[in-house]
């Protein structure tokens, strides 16, 4: 049995991809089991650099199975255009699997996520803006369009016809806006159907069917744990379920079958929406990690916020998430620094604590208590083994280590597959 999950331990693009990647080289199943293209993963190889969506990283192997699992909210329409994408790019894209149990984001989920946000004003939360929060409100609420139900012509026109009398009630009377047409949706999405059938199947008793071949099976986690609906920075997350525990529900596994969690940790922390970031950086020191890591969203292009490293939140999510390893990405960043600081602990009306709070109000309020580590000034972009690295980044690196008791077991010097050093078997 070898089940990995591979999952973001920060805000999201800590690096998950370039992970997921370099290890669905030994691996023979890739599966996104939550979220939907909210995410924006990047893979470079040989030069050319990837950015995907929706379709597992392992795509980029021509013999790798890659799973969209049930827990995923599925735009077809973006599904379609990343697949012609790929295809463009000569990717053979036969590989694929979608679960039948995927909810499926409908042109209105996307309109009531702006119309959301603009109301909220300056409380929005900084979406993607590409309906997940509202496509995952509709699975809870009972009342989403499944997989299954686009496949079953007349199911699905009845659910359509349900739906659009509710929402185009709420676009009109609600939110003063024209509503969505039942014909233009319905043949639009009968379209986006017809180039993804083949790939359709109970994706459930595919990867079981692997885990228990005892073939390599990878969990891509999309997002990060401090985006999570249950764990995360409550209002400021995503609708779905970031961390590990989710891959078990949202690919339809077992908890038993999960042998080792691997969370990717950047060598500082960015963020990008609203809410609270107690190590954000907002001079120059900011400023120049966000140029040096070109720290702008995969997705929608927007700058990220920057900060130092915050052991706080690291601590936390190794709990939420058991990580028995870590991969500590995006160090050749930090390589001209001469100080590098990190949060070890934050102080919250005169009191040290270590535990990171649930209440928002708090987290605003806390102030970074860092550890200062000297840096090493010097390129790591050309290392390859863990020795080759200057002393000074293997004493970071073992500072985070012992300060988060998790084994970086692999660290990223740069974005291309190549420059990983890899320091323990992880399959
Ligand atoms: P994800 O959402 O977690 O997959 O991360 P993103 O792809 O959104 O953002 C990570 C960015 O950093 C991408 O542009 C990667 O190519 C890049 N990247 C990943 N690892 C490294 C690294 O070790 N060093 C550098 N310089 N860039 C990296
Ligand atoms: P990857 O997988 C970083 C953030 C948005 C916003 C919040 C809610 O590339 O790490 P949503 O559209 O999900 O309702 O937005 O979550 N967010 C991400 N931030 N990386 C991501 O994915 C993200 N996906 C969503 O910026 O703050
Ligand atoms: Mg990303």
């Amino acid at each position: 049995m070898s089940a990995v999950a591979v999952i973001g331990s920060q805000w999201g693009d800590e690096g998950k991809g370039k992970i997921t990647d370099y290890l669905a080289e030994k691996a023979e199943m890739v599966v996104r089991y939550q979220g939907g293209n909210n995410a924006g993963h990047t893979v470079v190889v040989d030069d050319k650099e990837f950015k995907l969506h929706l379709i597992p990283s392992g795509i980029l192997y021509p013999e790798k199975m890659c799973v969209i699992g049930n827990g995923v909210v599925i735009d077809p329409e973006v599904l379609c255009k990343e697949l012609a994408y790929l295809e463009k790019e000569g990717i053979n894209t036969d590989n694929l699997r979608i679960s039948l149990r995927a909810h499926l984001i409908m042109p209105y989920h996307i309109r009531l996520d702006e119309l959301e946000e603009e109301r909220k004003g300056v409380n929005k939360i900084g979406t993607t803006r590409r309906g997940i929060g509202p496509a995952y409100m509709d699975k809870a609420a009972r009342v989403g369009i499944r997989v299954v139900d686009l496949m079953d012509e007349k199911e699905f026109a009845d659910i359509l016809q349900r739906n659009l009398e509710e929402k185009n009630h709420v676009l009109q009377k609600i939110y003063g806006v024209e509503g969505f047409k039942f014909e233009d949706i319905f043949n639009k999405y009968r379209s986006y159907l017809a180039r993804i059938e083949k790939y359709i199947t109970d994706t459930t008793a595919v990867i079981n069917e692997y885990i228990e071949q005892g073939k390599k099976v990878l969990f891509e986690g999309a997002q990060g744990t401090l985006l999570d609906l249950d764990h995360g920075t409550y209002p400021y997350v995503t609708s779905s379920h970031p961390v590990a525990g989710a891959a078990c529900i949202g690919a339809g596994i077992g908890p038993t079958k999960i042998r080792r969690v691997i969370g990717v940790v950047k060598a500082y922390t960015t963020r990008v929406g609203e809410g609270p970031f107690p190590t954000e950086l907002l001079g120059e020191e900011g400023e120049l990690i966000r140029k040096r890591g070109w720290e702008y969203g995969t997705t929608t292009g927007r700058p990220r916020r920057c900060g130092w490293l915050d052991a706080v939140i690291l601590n936390y999510s190794a709990r939420i998430n058991g990580m028995n390893g870590c991969a500590i990405t995006k160090l050749d960043v930090l390589d001209s620094l001469a100080k590098i600081k990190v949060c070890v602990a934050y102080e919250y009306r005169g009191q040290v604590i270590k535990n990171f709070p649930a209440s928002l109000k708090a987290l605003a309020e806390c102030k970074p208590i860092y550890e200062e580590f000297e840096g090493w000034q010097t390129d790591t972009t050309k290392a390859r083994s863990y020795e080759e690295l200057p002393a000074k980044a293997r004493q970071y690196i073992e500072g985070i280590a012992e300060i988060i008791k998790v084994k970086p077991v692999i660290i990223a010097v740069g974005p291309k597959r190549e420059q990983t050093i890899f320091r323990e078997e992880i399959f």
